[in-house]
Order: structure tokens, then sequence, then C-alpha cells
């Protein structure tokens, strides 16, 4: 392939970006260190507001701080965010038999939260005026938080962005053992997969992309 402009190593990435399913199946057996260690490599690559670094990354695996938070994880799902799963239609890029396996693995992923090996929880230290505590504040964690997904796929690991905790967030936080001043922004529960990795299913690129202003269609994308 010589004569290709393309580099092999960023099809790579693209593959891997095309396969990173949320993966909430997830087997129990440890996970070596020096993989979450690379992980967490990935994680601090990423851009952040003036390079201010203000993330923490505490990696759980203290299955009685697991447990607590499960709790609360899982009286989210049941009590605000299940119902509201079980009544919608699937979304772009899915089908109703598709939806009904995702909402499986989100029950699954729910009821064997602390039982993944490890836990990557993403926190900000909001002692840093360049990055207000306002919905700004998230753009300097969710590049990490990708970067580490990525990772993790590239290495064999099943993980998810999970964030319904947040619904408990003061019961959550406080299982989790924050000091005053630190949030969390997600939970990435990691270990190996039980099933497979695959294509994500998403919609069109005419159904989200315009050019120059929303709604006129852009000649590129037929
Ligand atoms: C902001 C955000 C919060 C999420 N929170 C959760 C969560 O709490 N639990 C969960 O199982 N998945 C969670 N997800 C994962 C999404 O459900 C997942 O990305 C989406 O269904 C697409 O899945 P796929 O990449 O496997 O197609 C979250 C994703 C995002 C971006």
């Amino acid at each position: 392939m010589a004569d290709s402009p393309i580099d092999l190593s960023s099809e790579n990435l693209f593959d891997i970006i095309s396969t990173m399913r949320a993966m909430r199946r997830l087997k129990p057996d440890p996970v070596p260190d020096e993989l979450i260690v690379r992980i967490l490599e990935a994680g601090t690559r990423a851009p952040n507001g003036a390079n201010s670094q203000t993330w923490h990354f505490i990696v759980v695996k203290d299955v009685g701080i697991k447990k607590a938070v499960q709790v609360w994880y899982k009286k989210a799902l049941d009590e605000i965010v299940g119902p509201r799963y079980a009544s919608s239609a699937p979304p772009a890029g899915s089908t109703a038999e598709k939806y009904h396996r995702q909402h499986l693995a989100v029950e699954y992923l729910t009821e064997h939260f602390h039982e993944a090996p490890v836990w990557i929880v993403a926190c900000i230290k909001h002692d840093n005026a360049l990055i207000p505590p306002d919905r700004t504040a998230g753009a300097s964690i969710y590049p990490a938080v990708q970067n580490m997904l990525l990772a993790a796929r590239a290495l064999g690991l099943g993980a998810n962005l999970t964030t319904r905790h947040l619904r408990f967030e003061e019961e959550s936080e406080k299982a989790l053992e924050l000091p005053e001043g630190v949030h969390s922004y997600a939970i990435i529960p990691i270990g190996y997969p039980i099933g497979n990795f695959g294509p994500v299913g998403r919609g069109n690129l005419r159904d989200f992309v315009s050019l120059d202003r929303i709604g006129q269609p852009w000649s590129a994308l037929d």
C-alpha cells in the first residue's frame, strides 16, 4: 500500500472508533494494573480548558465502595430512567429489537455495576477559576473520558461511559467519599467483555449535518 495516502494506523483508529460500543456485560476477572495505567495515560492526553488539568481520576476496586454507589445507580434506573426507557422509541440507526437488547444490557450493567473489576471515576476539582462549575465544565473532562473509552477498546477491554449515578449526586458522591469541591462527571466500569465488539448503530450523517445553516443539505453527503 506504498502509494496509498492513508496511514494504516489512522485507519485502525477509525476502526476502533466505529466499533467502540457501550460494553455493558463484563467479566469479573481482574484487569492488569498496567492496562489501567495505559488507559489513564490516554485520558490525561486529552484537551482540557486552559490545560489546567483540574481533573482527578479515582481507580476504584473496593467492592464496598462500588456496591454503595450501585445502590443509587440502580435506584435511578428503577425510579427515573427505566420507565422512560421502556416507553421511548428506538433512536436513529437502531430498531425495536436492538433497542430492546440495549435495554436488557442496561439492566444487566445496573445489576452487576459493582462487579466490574475496575471503575475509573472521572472527577473535576472545582478550585480553578478558569474552569467554572457551569455547563462548560464537562468539556474539560469528557474528552479524557472518550480517550479512555477508546484506549480500553484498543486494549480489548470493555468499558462504558455512565453518568446515571448523578441522578442521586449527593448520595453517590458521599458513597465515593469525594472531598469538598470535587465532583464526579462519569463512572467508567472496565473489564474483559463477555460479548463481542461490533459496529455502533447511528443515524445517517444527512440527518445531523447541514451546510452553512441548519436545514440546508450538503451535497457532499448525497
Ligand atoms: C452523557 C452520557 C451518559 C451515559 N450514561 C449511561 C449510564 O448511566 N448507563 C449506561 O449503561 N450507559 C450510559 N451511557 C451510554 C449510552 O447509553 C451509549 O453511549 C449509547 O446508548 C450508544 O451506545 P453504543 O455506542 O453501544 O451504540 C451514557 C452515554 C453518555 C454520552
